[in-house]
């Protein structure tokens, strides 16, 4: 029998679900909005309810989401850390404190209403009143061991402020790792100047940060924190509270930063006037915040109520709606990318949301236009949701123009009019559309600019009004040309004087002594970002090399995949991109990693050449990354877990899970003293 429409699309949202929550919270990527997720979630929870018999026992409603990152020690929570249900609706929050209530006949009720943090969620544990772990929420049950990371946060206490003796034998605090705004726009601002993928928002950056290996890193990063739960606690003393009220008050006697922002309501209307009044104060907090989370304020009351699979059922998270405003869609326009990408833009009646003028969303790709039957001359429903770019989520029907028609996408693009090709896109939320000629003028110039920009090649004066005049004159067509540029060819061009033509020259000749990251970089190589480029880069050593380098040695690399191997040695494949190679070379473009880059020697020849490692604990003097990068430079593999196939585990002091599980395997188990007398023989060899 065929499945009915419900449970297909129920089927269908179970698997977007969980790529979405794999991209949230294991890639830390999301590939849509939080408002976009919800609905989709409560959509997913709809139909649950619709057809219980139906549930998958593995679906996304029955678990906190995430799995502990690689390279992590994964660690059981001593409580789980559970997650909260959500409402947008202020009836729905009614029904809740009513169902509250109902459980609870006897009792008149205070409720504490606290600011939503939009961060990561972490725990912290204290034995004896001194710092000694902290995990991640991970799946709920069990998290990432990300202490060493978290030790560079200056407003976590590596001490609690007690007397002497007096300090609870285990105390766990649960809160939430934040960036500020300000600290957001500035790591944005150093990212973007040094050619990196910036962060989307406060709480990717957040989470991006505190997955990074290397705690020298992390310290760098503008993170803070601000706690409000309690987990597994054993002989509080003094700090033992007994409601939300004293429990806050209590952290922040032990010396741990709380939100100064709280509420104390005996009624739902006491309750009301504080969600209004911390929605008054949301632009001003330092911080971004979601909504709010209103809480039982008795711990004893907390106990009788009790929790589902999922959440504690005296709590619940008020999130705000995102601010949405109205606006005429005027046209839509399809914009040509580097790599041929045909990607729609709505071009809008300027319009105000979220503190910024709004004329341009994104419309994602041409599915998500069918899907939601967006039209020319509709008038459509825009959203800014912390997010940077704005994006269309929805079109007002009654206001369609009568002779509006239903979007078609092009079926060639719309600079050089080749046939547009179709390509699966990598996540399932719809197929996209690409210009297959690499001689399109749109991709040449968006080449060109990309090889001038500061965070590639960096040549001062190479903005769109001088690399447009360019390609339209037919002086550049690749990078390689713009070395053959002369002062009069520039001179000739509009706006360009006898000055700026030699500055921009100047920028050229500069360029040609870039690290060899940056050319790979600036070539603007499919899924090649500033990152890898500067893993190629270090591992090869030179352009030659790069080029001898098959699928499988590139893979052994970190942080390179099949998907970017394939990419890199298919684009060397070109006979197109080696000709061009080799007139850069010509020109004097240098392809070689300054020496600290080189790892060629090393690995080739090094000792550990053809091992797989993985590192666990904190060693006495080395970083995990400076372990991985020996490692690498000798030639071995740093892998995330042990296997069967791990020749080594690198073990420091409070080894965990991956210690144990390496035992069992019989993996050689190396301290940093026998890891270092190994590197030492790699040398000499
Ligand atoms: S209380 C049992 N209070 O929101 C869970 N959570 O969407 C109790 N969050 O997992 C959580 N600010 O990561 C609580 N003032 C606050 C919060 C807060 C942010 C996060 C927390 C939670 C998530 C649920």
């Amino acid at each position: 029998m065929e499945p009915s429409p419900s449970l297909e699309r129920y089927r269908e949202l179970v698997k977007l679900i969980r790529e979405l929550d794999y991209a949230y919270y294991t890639l830390a990527q999301p590939t849509i909005s939080d408002h976009a997720y919800d609905r989709l979630y409560r959509e997913l929870l709809e139909l649950e309810q619709a057809m219980p018999e139906q549930r998958d026992p593995d679906s996304p409603t029955q678990r906190v989401g995430g799995k502990p990152l690689e390279g992590f020690d994964s660690v059981a929570h001593a409580m789980p850390m559970m997650s909260l249900d959500n409402t947008y609706s202020r009836d729905e929050l009614q029904a809740f404190l009513q169902r509250v209530a109902k459980w609870l006949p006897d009792q008149s009720l205070e409720w504490t209403v606290e600011p939503k943090i939009d961060g990561v969620a972490i725990s912290l544990r204290y034995e004896g009143g001194v710092f000694v772990q902290g995990l991640t929420r991970g799946d709920g049950t069990h998290g990432d061991d990300i202490t060493q990371n978290l030790r560079t946060l200056r407003r976590i206490p590596s001490k609690l402020k007690v007397e002497t003796g007096t300090a609870p034998q285990v105390l766990e605090v649960r809160g939430e790792v934040y960036m500020s705004r300000a600290g957001f726009l500035r790591l944005n601002a150093q990212r973007i100047a040094r050619g990196e993928e910036p962060f989307a928002n406060p709480r990717n950056a957040t989470a991006g940060s505190l997955k990074m290996l290397d705690p020298h890193e992390v310290a760098q990063r503008p993170l803070d924190i601000m706690l409000y739960g309690l987990g597994q606690c054993q002989a509080l003393g003094q700090a033992e509270p007994s409601s939300q009220v004293s429990l806050l008050q209590s952290l922040q006697t032990l010396g741990l930063p709380v939100s100064p922002h709280h509420w104390l309501c005996q009624d739902s209307s006491a309750i009301f006037d504080a969600l209004q009044a911390l929605e008054l104060l949301r632009p001003e907090l330092d911080y971004e915040t979601d909504g709010a989370v209103i809480k039982l304020n008795a711990l004893s009351l907390r106990e009788r109520v009790g929790h589902t699979a999922k959440a504690p059922r005296w709590a619940i998270a008020y999130k705000f709606a995102a601010e949405q405003a109205r606006t005429r869609l005027r046209a839509i326009a399809v914009q040509v990318g580097r790599t041929g990408a045909l990607t729609p833009v709505a071009e809008l009646d300027p319009v105000h949301v979220s503190g910024s003028t709004v004329s341009r969303a994104t419309l994602h790709n041409a599915e998500e236009i069918r899907r939601k039957d967006i039209r020319q001359g509709d008038t459509v429903i825009i959203e800014k949701a912390g997010e940077i770019i704005p994006a269309v989520v929805g079109v007002v029907l009654e206001d369609r123009p009568a002779d509006a028609q239903p979007y078609v996408f092009p079926t060639h693009c719309p600079e050089c009019q080749s046939m547009a090709q179709q390509v699966m896109a990598a996540s399932a939320l719809g197929v996209g559309w690409r210009c297959p000629n690499p001689d399109c003028p749109a991709q040449v110039r968006a080449r060109l600019e990309h090889w001038c920009s500061r965070g590639a090649m960096d040549i001062e004066g190479g903005g769109a009004a001088l690399i447009e005049q360019l390609v339209a004159r037919g002086l550049a067509l690749d990078v390689a040309d713009l070395y053959r540029l002369t002062q009069a060819e520039l001179e000739s061009l509009d706006r360009m004087g006898e000055k700026s033509a030699r500055n921009f020259l100047e920028g050229l000749k500069a360029s040609k002594s870039r690290d060899f990251w940056r050319v790979l970089f600036g070539l603007g190589i499919l899924h090649v970002g500033a990152g890898v480029a500067k893993t190629l880069a270090r591992h090869a050593g030179d352009m030659k090399e790069l080029m001898l380098q098959s699928v499988e040695s590139l893979m052994a690399l970190d942080e390179v995949g099949e998907v970017i191997a394939q990419s890199v040695v298919s684009w060397f494949e070109d006979p197109q991109h080696r000709r061009l190679i080799a007139r850069l070379e010509a020109h004097g473009v240098a392809m070689l990693a300054s020496s600290g880059q080189a790892g060629t020697d090393a690995s080739a020849t090094g000792l550990l050449s053809g091992t797989s490692w993985v590192l666990t604990g904190t060693l006495p003097s080395l970083t995990r990354q400076q372990a991985a990068e020996r490692i690498e430079q000798a030639g071995g593999k740093v892998v995330g877990s042990v296997s069967r196939k791990t020749d080594y585990l690198l073990a420091g002091e409070a080894a965990g899970s991956k210690l144990t599980k390496a035992q069992s395997l019989g993996v050689k188990i190396v301290d940093q003293d026998a890891f270092l007398q190994m590197l030492e023989s790699s040398a000499e060899a």
